[in-house]
């Protein structure tokens, strides 16, 4: 029999083109789930996903969305790991959004993040405002990084770019936000690989750090007045610690997400010979259907989790089994029973699952998608004649169970 087509790799691991072929042969596999090696039982069909994700029934919780992949004995066993989490992580941080079983807390949270009147709401008079704030960020990452040579550092750009968008919608000091890019990375890490030792202390580390330097951020935000998200949050009675991790988990939840999906939309669309799709990124109608596109195809988060707490059926007739699930909803956006030809921009299909379903679904939603879209049209608009730089691809990012990225560099000129 042929082997399962994510038994030993991951989405990250693969080129764009490679991703499109494993996908396929994911939703050709003759049983609807997996028991991958890292213990998480991974689902794929469209129909599936949904439900799973959005939890309704109390068979299936959202309470270990944000463990560590190793889990936390591991952790606990790692010596250097220590000193970060005393320092750190001592007393454990409150719950705030993906892992909060509290129905009611969460709501309040959620709300104050995207319900009507939510922080990270973008009303659409608001829009072109935000658009234009988004635009500034865009040439401040770019000034920030311009190296005088001819070759664009793509991933780093984008890295820089979410992270100031990201930063300055929580309300984080600028100081803090280049920091707060490597931070992120690495506590995605943590959620999606399998790390130790050195890699894994530090991981720790930059974790406690997002706290420590949330919690600073809120109580500066909050002594100086500054309407922003965590007067919102003190508004709405939410207790501080509990803003804290709200604020902390966004600063995590938004900058490898938002950067995962330009990079590997990007490596796609300056692939294409004909760069169809590229080109239609010079008008910001057509921009934004690209854009919505590369949300669907190859987000940069692939997969998040949740846990069975007994044996269970879905709806379609699956069955899980109790245990962690990983909720491949990247590869349920390919789904052909949901979307008849997933690799084309004219035929539609269902709700892509990118931003989950249900009560969790992301708060983030309309700022990373207005994110995307207005980077990629700036890309596109100051250097429409880039291609991919030539000489050797770059190396792949590491296995990755959840986040997705690529190494990108550009050459700012088509001929060269
Ligand atoms: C392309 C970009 C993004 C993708 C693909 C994405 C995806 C997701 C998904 C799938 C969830 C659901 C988690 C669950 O069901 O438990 C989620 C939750 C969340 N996202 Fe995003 N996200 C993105 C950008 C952002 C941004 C920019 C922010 C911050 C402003 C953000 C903040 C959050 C938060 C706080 C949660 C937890 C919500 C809750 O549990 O109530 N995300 N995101």
């Amino acid at each position: 029999m042929a082997e399962f087509p994510f038994a030993t790799v991951t989405a990250n691991e693969l080129s764009f083109a490679e991703r499109d072929e494993r996908y396929r042969r994911l939703h050709d596999w003759p049983q609807p789930t997996y028991r991958h090696s890292s213990g998480l039982r991974m689902i794929w069909k469209y129909e599936d996903v949904r439900e799973v994700l959005e939890a309704a029934s109390a068979a299936i919780t959202p309470a270990n969305a944000l463990e560590p992949l190793v889990g936390y004995p591991r952790v606990a066993a790692t010596p250097r790991a220590i000193p970060h989490l005393v320092r750190h992580l001592v007393p454990l941080p409150a719950k705030a959004t993906a892992d909060l079983t509290d129905r009611r807390l969460h709501k309040k949270v959620w709300d104050t993040m995207s319900g009507p009147a939510g922080h990270f709401r973008i009303p659409a008079a608001d829009r072109p405002r935000q658009a234009a704030a988004m635009e500034q960020h865009f040439h401040a990452a770019l000034d920030e990084l311009e190296t005088g040579t001819g070759e664009l550092d793509l991933t780093a750009l984008s890295i820089a770019y979410a992270t100031r968008v990201t930063g300055s919608m929580v309300g984080l000091p600028a100081a803090e936000w280049r920091r707060v890019a490597v931070w992120s990375g690495a506590q995605s890490g943590l959620l999606g690989r399998r790390m130790r030792g050195r890699e894994l202390a530090g991981a720790v580390a930059a974790l406690g750090q997002l706290f420590t330097v949330s919690g600073r951020a809120v109580d500066h935000n909050l002594r100086s007045g500054t309407v922003g998200f965590a007067t919102r949050l003190r508004d709405a009675g939410i207790p501080r610690r509990v803003a804290v991790s709200a604020m902390a988990n966004s600063l995590a939840a938004g900058v490898h997400t938002v950067s995962g999906t330009i990079q590997q939309g990007v490596q796609r669309l300056l692939s294409d010979p004909d760069r169809i799709w590229w080109d239609m990124l010079a008008e910001p109608d057509t921009a934004g259907r690209v854009a919505a596109k590369m949300l669907q195809l190859d987000p940069g988060l692939v997969a998040w989790k949740r846990r069975a707490l007994r044996p269970v059926t879905l709806a379609s007739g699956t069955e899980l089994p109790a245990g962690p699930v990983l909720v491949m909803f990247a590869a349920a956006n390919r789904d052909p029973a949901a979307f008849p030809d997933c690799l084309s921009l004219r035929r539609g299909g269902k709700m892509p699952l990118t931003f989950g379903f249900g009560a969790h679904t992301c708060p983030g939603k309309q700022c990373a998608t207005l994110a995307v879209e207005v980077f990629l049209h700036q890309l596109h608009a100051l250097v429409p004649e880039a291609r991919l730089a030539a000489g050797p691809p770059d190396p792949r990012p590491g296995p990755d169970l959840l986040f997705s990225g690529a190494r990108v560099r550009l050459a700012r000129d088509r001929r060269v």
